[in-house]
């Protein structure tokens, strides 16, 4: 995933990406407040939740496997310089790297928990994807305890991500924000 030379790389990400990147950067939120608000709701009103949940989960992995693909096979921009490089690149290439990293196993481990509990996998009622186990397995709740940790921990890096993002365009004054600005005509 490394961005061609300056000559050779686009002034912008390209229409596809941004749009991959703005949809989930709605879905994820999404999906994450669903799944806390879901908590302390009668068990009626939690069951609804948790469907609309793992079916907007299951929508961002399929997408994150799209972004993959689309990233890999199209240029990205270069990145901004700011004057704590080579550190503030780096950390710019971590931070994006564990989002991919976290946008991939946080799916996948709520799909092993509801698995794991012998319920199947909804998608907005469209099909259903059935447990390979038929009761409760007893690794349920770690499982269930990880994807938590780690759906937290997305919305988090995410925020902190987006609050980077902003303080490029507010105080460095470059084009970061700008690259990735939706419905822009390049
Ligand atoms: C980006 C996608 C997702 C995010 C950010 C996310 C986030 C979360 C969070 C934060 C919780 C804990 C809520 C709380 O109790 O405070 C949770 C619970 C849960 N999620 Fe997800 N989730 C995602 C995708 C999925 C998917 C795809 C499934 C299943 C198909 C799923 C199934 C579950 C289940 C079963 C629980 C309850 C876990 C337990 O209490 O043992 N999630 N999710
Ligand atoms: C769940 C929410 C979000 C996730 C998971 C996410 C993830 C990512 C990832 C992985 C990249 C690297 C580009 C790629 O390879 O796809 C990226 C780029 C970018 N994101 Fe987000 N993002 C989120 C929300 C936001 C928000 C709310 C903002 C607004 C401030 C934002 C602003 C940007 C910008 C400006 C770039 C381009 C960075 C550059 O060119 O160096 N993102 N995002």
């Amino acid at each position: 995933m490394s961005a061609l030379p300056a000559s050779a790389a686009p002034r912008n990400w390209d229409g596809g990406l941004k749009a991959i990147h703005w949809t989930m950067a709605l879905l994820i939120p999404a999906a994450w407040v669903l799944a806390v608000l879901r908590e302390d709701q009668p068990r009626e009103t939690a069951m609804k939740l948790m469907m609309a949940h793992k079916s907007i989960g299951v929508l961002v992995f399929a997408l994150v496997l799209v972004r993959i693909l689309w990233r890999l096979t199209h240029a990205a921009p270069e990145t901004e310089k700011t004057p704590w490089e080579p550190l503030a690149g780096l950390a710019a290439k971590a931070g994006h790297g564990i989002l991919y990293l976290l946008m991939i196993l946080v799916p996948i481990g709520g799909t092993v928990t509801s698995f794991a509990n012998g319920r199947s996998v909804p998608f907005f009622g469209l099909f259903e994807i059935a447990s390979p186990w038929a009761t409760k397995q007893p690794f349920a709740g770690t499982v269930g305890e990880m994807h938590e940790f780690f759906g937290h921990a997305l919305l988090a890096i995410a925020l902190a991500h987006a609050i980077v993002g902003i303080l490029h365009h507010v105080v460095l004054k470059d084009r970061t924000l700008m690259k990735m600005r939706p419905f822009a005509r390049d």
